[in-house]
């Protein structure tokens, strides 16, 4: 029996309109195989973490992005590294998404991948976030890895991806996560 459609959460963690994380995260909307959906999450009206501000009531843009977590099969992260690690725009939302009741990280199968300016592709965060998701039980796809190093060579002026080599890398990553979310699915 074919699989039903497998709702994917995308999560960018560069708050820039002309991002080449963000353009890569649409390409990949393009390049998913059948049988799956890509939605992007906003995370950038969430408020900074605070712990006084959640005990007075959860924002809404918070109870939104933790509801979409919660309803994905999937999260597909998209993001630059920033002085070799996670952009505050991505651990604020991590944060938020973390705290209990039915922390939404949890079983939640995640693919991950990255853009920089940089020849290494932006490869620090992925491990970093790998740590990370990790010990929320989130269940990170180990491989392959998509680093897009010296990215604006990579996109056209339009934000396009035009890479056929990052395109295929793509490819092949979207095509593991399909397996690799079936594999992870809660009996
Ligand atoms: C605060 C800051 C720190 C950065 N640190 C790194 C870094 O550690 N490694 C890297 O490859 N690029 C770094 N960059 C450059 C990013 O790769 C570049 O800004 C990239 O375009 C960001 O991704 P985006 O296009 O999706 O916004 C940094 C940029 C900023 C603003």
């Amino acid at each position: 029996m074919a699989d039903p459609q497998l709702k994917v959460l995308g999560v960018c963690g560069s708050l820039r309109k002309k991002s080449f994380n963000m353009a890569a995260l649409r390409a990949a909307g393009e390049l998913l195989p059948a049988g799956m959906a890509l939605t992007i999450a906003r995370i950038d009206d969430l408020p900074m973490f605070n712990q006084d501000v959640l005990d007075a009531g959860i924002p809404e843009p918070v109870r939104r992005l933790r509801s979409e977590l919660a309803q994905a099969d999937g999260l597909l992260i998209a993001s630059p590294e920033y002085n070799f690690s996670l952009t505050p725009a991505l651990k604020n939302a991590i944060d938020w998404a973390s705290r209990p009741p039915d922390q939404p990280f949890q079983d939640k199968p995640v693919a991950i991948f990255s853009a920089s300016l940089g020849p290494l592709g932006g490869a620090r965060v992925q491990y970093d976030l790998r740590r990370i998701l990790t010990q929320l039980w989130g269940h990170v796809m180990p491989r392959p890895e998509v680093f897009i190093g010296m990215a604006p060579g990579k996109f056209d002026a339009d934000g396009r991806l035009t890479d056929e080599t990052t395109r295929k890398f793509l490819t092949d990553l979207l095509a593991g996560f399909r397996d690799w979310i079936v594999r992870m699915r809660k009996p």
